[in-house]
């Protein structure tokens, strides 16, 4: 029997979302030959992203994370396919848009603002653990 395929939560968070690049970063993943499984809009409460966010609970970015978090919808997103943890994380480039390779979205679509959080339009599980957990919480069965 084949394995289950990897899945993954990708969000656009409300930076991407405000400048319109929704379908920007969809059609990148799905250039990529990842799959979309599952679409949600959400206008995520504070205690979601506290939950999601949890790991940096007590660091100094953590309050102006969830207020930018908070602060626009966010579009929520389950993508498939082998290494999709690994290839959407690739996809992504690093943390910080000014110095993210060009070729990946915080690269070529996103810069500094100069705000007290850095705004780098998606957001990508970081392990097999984080995405089971974060997919539970954005998709919860309602
Ligand atoms: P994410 O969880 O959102 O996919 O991003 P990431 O793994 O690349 O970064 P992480 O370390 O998990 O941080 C979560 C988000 O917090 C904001 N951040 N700002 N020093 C800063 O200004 C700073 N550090 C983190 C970013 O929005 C980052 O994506
Ligand atoms: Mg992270």
């Amino acid at each position: 029997m084949a394995e289950s395929v990897e899945e993954t939560l990708v969000l656009v968070k409300p930076d991407g979302v405000a400048r319109n690049l929704t379908g920007e970063i969809l059609r990148r993943i799905e250039a990529k030959g990842y799959a979309l499984t599952d679409i949600r809009w959400v206008q995520a409460s504070r205690s979601l992203l506290e939950q999601h966010y949890a790991e940096h609970q007590g660091k100094p970015f953590f309050e102006p994370l969830v207020e930018f978090m908070e602060s626009g919808p966010i579009v929520a997103m389950r993508i498939a396919g082998e290494r999709v943890i690994e290839g959407f994380r690739s996809l992504a480039g690093t943390t910080d848009p000014t110095t993210a390779a060009p070729g990946t979205i915080r690269g070529d679509l996103g810069r500094d603002w100069g705000l007290r959080v850095q705004q780098n339009l998606v957001h990508g599980s970081d392990s097999a653990a984080s995405a089971e957990r974060e997919l539970g919480l954005w998709f919860a069965r309602r």
